[in-house]
């Protein structure tokens, strides 16, 4: 016993201290029995009490592997050299997975063999139930019946995009910049679609009103809240304007909330609190806080576009283990606290990022806006710089950056020319050396 708890410890202090590195093979059974001086017996039990512990994991005829633990120090080693500013998913080494293992175990205790049929392509009941609680803390008022789970916002987005809305209209309007995966998506379905200046300084309502007016626009697609790629959100003046402009010229909004729970402002409500003519269709998802395998999302819908948006994503059913399990998540109160956990770790980051630039540009190549928290920031960068050229230079100095470029329509022309700085993955201690590379290279321009 004391032999099989001294080697329990001494291996489970090698791979905590990253002797032992992520997903790393562990000696085999008979190797690790001569190394420690045991019987193999011994070995096969440590290592069956450290699979208990999620500390490792086995591959028939293969071995045993280790976990892949958050924040543990063998999340730096190789990858401690890059500075990572691109990714849109959350930092994986804050995920609580054991905390979501749980929540899947429960829900295939509570749900049984229901979670392994195709279910209702509408979503698993009770998460809708759920979720009308829980977009009402957002000051989205809605009947569960008018909500639809969705495979993520990207579904939703797909299907709003194809189908008809009774307003017979068929352009979709974009802001530009905007969120480059569904403006691609637009592009290869051959979907009309037009653009409308967004900066960090806001939108031109009356440009967007001549839009409305003239524009045959089926709906408005926006991101009022923690744009991507800006950052900024706008005022609740804009959005109310939004609200009422939709109104008067019968043009839906659909509006991407994809950042509601990383919000820290308490009284931000989406434009479809200042609706009153069920206008703006709300979307949600839960790539942010918790991560994006989980593909759940839910589209908040008015009663005329129920019927439609229900028959086009008939055939598309959502995962209902992901769905269970996220129920699970939110009513035990799990999501409250991770959520509180990523929106405290991102406002660091966020402050870190303002201060180092505010440290390294004095020379003022980088313009930045006036925001607090959200993971994305832009960086406009002078008219003359060549970003092609710099987020390659930056690459070679293991600083990873998202280009303003693919943002924009293929023909829309009235760029900015900006990176997109993304804080989710970016360690606190990083995003110094990181924003001063940056400064660097824009200097050897
Ligand atoms: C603005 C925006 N909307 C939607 C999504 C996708 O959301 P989901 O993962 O729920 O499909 C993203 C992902 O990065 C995004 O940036």
């Amino acid at each position: 016993m004391k032999k099989y708890l001294s080697i329990l410890s001494d291996m489970e202090q090698k791979i905590n201290e990253g002797q032992y590195g992520f997903g790393e093979k562990l000696p085999s059974v008979r190797n690790a029995a001569k190394r420690y001086g045991c019987g193999v017996g011994t070995i096969i039990r440590v290592y069956a009490e450290l699979e208990k512990r999620h500390a490792i994991y086995s591959i028939p005829q293969s071995g045993y592997y280790v976990v892949e633990k958050p924040g543990g120090p063998g999340a730096e080693g190789k990858e401690s050299k890059l500075i990572d500013f691109a990714p849109a998913s959350p930092d994986i080494n804050v995920f609580p997975y054991l905390d979501f293992q749980h929540c899947l175990n429960k829900a295939i205790d509570t749900y049984k063999y229901q979670l392994f049929t195709y279910g209702d392509s509408n979503g698993l009941d009770s998460l809708r139930h759920t979720l009308a609680s829980h977009l009402a803390g957002d000051q989205v008022f809605a009947k569960a019946e008018r909500i639809v789970i969705t495979s993520g916002i990207q579904q939703a987005l797909e299907i709003l995009a194809k189908m008809p809305f009774p307003n017979g209209k068929r352009a979709i309007l974009v802001e530009q910049p905007s969120y480059h995966i569904f403006l691609r998506f637009l592009e290869a379905e051959d979907i009309p679609v037009c653009g409308i200046a967004r900066s960090a300084a806001g939108i031109d309502l009356s440009e967007l009103e001549e839009k409305f007016k003239t524009g045959g626009i089926k709906f408005f697609y926006t991101m009022p809240r923690y744009h991507n790629p800006l950052g900024t959100s706008y005022s609740a003046d804009v959005r109310k304007a939004i609200a009422r402009l939709a109104a008067k010229y019968d043009v839906y909004i659909v509006e991407d909330d994809y950042m509601a729970d990383l919000g820290e402002d308490r009284g931000f409500d989406p434009i479809f609190a200042y609706s009153s003519t069920s206008h703006v269709v709300y979307l949600k998802s839960f790539s942010k806080i918790i991560f994006p395998g989980l593909r759940l999302g839910a589209a908040v819908l008015p009663e005329s576009l129920l019927e439609t948006f229900r028959s086009y994503k008939r055939y598309a059913d959502t995962s209902l283990l992901s769905q269970a399990a996220l129920e699970v998540y939110i009513k035990n109160g799990m999501f409250e606290r991770h959520k509180r956990k990523i929106c405290s770790q991102y406002t660091a980051r966020i402050r870190a990022l303002k201060e180092a630039v505010q440290r390294y540009n004095d020379a003022g190549l980088i313009q930045i806006p006036d925001i607090g928290s959200g993971i994305y920031m832009q960086f406009k960068l002078p008219q003359t710089a060549n970003l092609e050229s710099l987020v390659k230079r930056l690459a070679a100095r293991h600083v990873t950056v998202m280009s303003g470029k693919g943002f924009y329509l293929t023909d829309y022309l009235d760029r900015e020319k900006f990176l997109r700085i993304s804080i989710s993955r970016a360690q606190p201690e990083q995003i110094e050396e990181g924003v001063k590379a940056i400064v660097e290279e824009l200097r050897r321009e």
